[in-house]
């Protein structure tokens, strides 16, 4: 039998948000980290002084090369989650990529299918479900201390907050659309995540663009406001609202779900239930999370279904998918799983 590892090599490309994932895999005990590639030498340069990495490129391609690179988190504009991800696999590397998964359902689609061909994990960075109340909930859901889960609604609502007004966040091309894909596919994942991951199937949204002043120079071609509604198979329904800029009060992240024998929000962490007829409000204190880093290096170690799977990636890409469809149509669209 094989020698089992006793860690995991990663790399990290890109490094905005992609600090945070090196980071996490600096801290995880079964994680060492053997490159980092970036195409901006002062990030690259500033990464490797501060973590004292060695082997940093500015073409992701001559990390991909490292024979002892067993796997990588990709941390780009959206628009190259693809391509990179399918370098990566083919390269015969396991991949954790940064949400949204891609521009759409199609190439997540495509993303998957060759990590399948490949035999390699494809993981999304899902963060918030690695969050110790969103597992604290997703064990009360699974253990039937909700009943049936018939409702939710989140959000995640701006009043002022457009990601690099101007750059790649705010160009659709590169971005695949506005607060929808930027900050609704936390949400609604995080949602559907508590609510037990139903199939969604009908999907009603709009989306539009109110606040062009707001960025002023560069491009600005995808919404600042999103609504949506969705149905799923097993006849629960989620609302939706998220806003980069919007007249609203202050910033405002929310998620709740409603079932017939509980319901919970979140920020601060309470559920609402009811015992023997007296209704009760339950404050769990300070549940402790998972680090997403520590899981990925596990998962590739034992072979075990990453808590935020490729197929999730895809499934919401296909809700983002159809919100922005319904606006154009002004119907309701209907998903297919064919
Ligand atoms: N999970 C979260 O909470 C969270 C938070 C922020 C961003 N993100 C996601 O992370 C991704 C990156 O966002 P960001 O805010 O870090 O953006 P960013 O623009 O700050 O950083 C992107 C980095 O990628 C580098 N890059 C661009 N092209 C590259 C290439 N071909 N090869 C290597 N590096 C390249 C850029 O030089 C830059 O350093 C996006 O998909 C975004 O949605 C996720």
């Amino acid at each position: 039998m094989p020698k089992k590892k006793k860690k995991i090599n990663f790399g990290v490309i890109g490094l905005g948000m992609g600090r945070f994932h090196l980071e996490g895999y600096l801290k995880a005990p079964n994680a060492e980290v053997v490159g980092l590639a970036d195409i901006n030498e002062n990030r690259l340069e500033n990464a490797k002084d501060h973590y004292g990495i060695k082997k940093v490129f500015t073409d992701y391609k001559d990390l991909l090369d490292m024979k002892e690179l067993d796997a990588v988190s990709i941390a780009v504009p959206n628009f190259l989650h693809k391509p990179i991800t399918i370098d990566a696999l083919k390269a015969g590397k396991h991949v954790m990529v940064e949400k949204p998964m891609a521009l759409n359902a199609e190439e997540g689609q495509e993303m998957l299918e060759t990590a399948k061909k490949n035999d390699l994990i494809l993981m999304l960075h899902f963060n918030n479900r690695y969050r110790g109340d969103i597992q604290y909930i997703k064990k009360c859901v699974e253990a039937g201390d909700f009943g049936e889960i018939y409702f939710a609604k989140t959000g995640w609502i701006r009043r002022r907050g457009i990601p690099g007004a101007g750059g790649w966040f705010t160009t659709k091309a590169k971005s695949g659309g506005g607060p929808l894909i930027d900050l609704g596919v936390h949400v609604i994942d995080m949602t559907m995540y508590m609510m037990g991951s139903p199939k969604p199937v009908a999907v009603s949204g709009c989306v539009v663009q109110k606040f062009p002043q707001v960025v002023g120079k560069g491009t600005f071609d995808v919404e600042d406001f999103a609504s949506g509604y969705v149905r799923f198979e097993n006849g629960a329904t989620m609302a939706v609202e998220i806003s980069w800029a919007m007249n609203c009060a202050s910033e405002r992240q929310y998620s709740e779900i409603y079932g017939t024998k509980a319901g919970a929000t979140l920020n601060p962490l309470t559920i609402w239930s009811d015992r023997n007829g007296i209704l009760e409000d339950i404050s769990p204190q300070n549940p402790k999370g998972l680090s997403q880093f520590e899981h990925f290096a596990d998962c590739i170690m034992t072979g075990k279904i990453p808590i935020s799977p490729g197929e999730h990636g895809v499934l919401m890409m296909k809700v983002l998918d159809a919100i922005y469809e319904s606006s154009k149509t002004k119907k309701e669209v209907i998903i297919n799983w064919d």
